[in-house]
């Protein structure tokens, strides 16, 4: 039998999928004594767990997302989910976010590109992607806050989150960031920004929390997603070259690129009771990876799922998860990397990769960093 003991996380972190391939045809409801956490490998069990908050709660006991962020969308289920997901969603759909948004973001990726060093080298996450990511959501906000200090905030409460050793250096780092962004949004919300949720309803703690939230949970993700999609033009040329003769394939090139590497690679969830999944029984209170990113590579749902494809006839992926947690950021995520990337394709005729890409990383996944030549217009 395949050495599920022996599996940690660093080996995830490294290259996942090998793993959850052994790990689904072998043990597809796994326990891993090293991650002491239950790993869900197969499509029908991830989308059960997801779509089962009874069974499998985001209400976790103990929870670092609360511990680190407060009470909010993601650490509660339900009811009171779905008042505070509802009300915090118009900044995030089409039909409700602000002109900005649905205008305004290709002049802001422009004045990115703008800075780029002519004719250099450019490491693309830091140029561009990280400023991307932020940028768009303080304007989704209409936040007028130094994206700068954003990003900063970003970094504190996602190593809070990730302090799985209870380092206290680790932890005064979280602390101050979670204090610092309480600060910048009751100043923001004394200079009458944010206001859609105070008209909304919610509490001032309600609005923290939550967009402490959105700041741990809705940068990383489509500044990976920018750089995963520029990744994948830069190495599958029959992608690059399509996207180059018809623009509207890149849609479809950006839901492979999901599908193939997930930026988050699971939802974690608690068994509210003893639960059969498959044939086996998780005991009550145990700790539930359902990896979204081993589901979007399942052969039981995927042909040949470990080949990046464009015409894909499947249906959809879980990169955004299903059930009443599916990202509340869909809409603008998949905006941001539209147009981030179209900005880049249309402002340079070529490309180089530079250097050699690293992707790690389990529960989010991306470039380290992605250095690139650009041939200008
Ligand atoms: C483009 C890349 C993105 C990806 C791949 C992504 C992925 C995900 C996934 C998988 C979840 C479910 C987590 C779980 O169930 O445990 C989620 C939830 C969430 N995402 Fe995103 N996300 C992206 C962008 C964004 C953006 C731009 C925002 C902006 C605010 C955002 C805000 C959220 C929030 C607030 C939740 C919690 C929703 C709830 O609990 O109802 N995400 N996201």
């Amino acid at each position: 039998m395949f050495g599920v003991a022996d599996i940690t996380l660093e080996m995830l972190e490294r290259d996942p999928y090998p793993i959850f391939s052994k790990l689904r045809d072998q043990e597809p409801v796994a326990f891993l004594p090293r991650l002491d956490m239950w790993l869900v490998t197969r499509w029908d069990d991830v989308v059960d767990v997801c779509e089962h908050p009874e069974l499998f709660r985001s209400n976790t006991v103990p929870s670092w997302l609360r511990d680190c962020l407060g009470e909010n969308m993601l650490t509660l289920d339900g009811a009171a989910h779905d008042r505070l997901a509802n009300g915090m969603r118009p900044p995030f759909v089409s039909s409700t976010a602000l002109p900005i948004v649905r205008d305004g973001l290709p002049a802001l990726y422009d004045a990115l590109i703008d800075q780029f060093p002519a004719g250099e080298e450019v490491e693309l996450m830091a140029a561009y992607a990280e400023p991307l990511a932020n940028l768009s959501l303080a304007a989704a906000l209409g936040w007028t806050v130094d994206w700068h200090d954003l990003a900063r905030w970003c970094r504190g409460v996602c190593t809070g989150i990730a302090n799985f050793e209870n380092d206290p250096d680790r932890a005064e780092v979280a602390a101050v960031a979670h204090r610092e962004l309480a600060d910048a949004i009751d100043a923001a919300l004394a200079r009458g920004e944010l206001a859609i949720y105070l008209r909304h309803g919610f509490t001032r703690d309600e609005i923290v929390n939550n967009i402490r939230l959105m700041v741990s949970g809705g940068i990383n993700e489509p500044r990976d997603g920018v750089a995963l999609v520029m990744w994948v033009l830069l190495t599958e040329p029959a992608a690059m070259a399509a996207v180059r003769a018809d623009r509207s394939v890149l849609r479809k090139v950006i839901e492979e690129t999901f599908r193939w590497i997930s930026p988050v690679g699971t939802a974690t969830r608690q068994a509210t009771s003893d639960v059969i999944l498959g044939d086996v029984q998780i005991p009550e209170g145990a700790l539930v990876a359902a990896c979204l990113s081993a589901a979007n590579r399942d052969p039981r749902r995927w042909q040949d799922p470990d080949t990046f494809l464009i015409d894909r006839r499947e249906g959809s992926h879980l990169a955004f998860a299903i059930g009443e947690h599916r990202c509340l950021g869909e809409w603008l995520g998949r905006r941001q990397v539209q147009l981030g990337v179209e900005r880049l394709l249309d402002r340079f005729v070529d490309f180089e990769l530079t250097r050699p890409v690293e992707l790690t990383g389990f529960e989010f996944r991306g470039p380290a960093a992605l250095y690139v030549k650009a041939v200008g217009r």
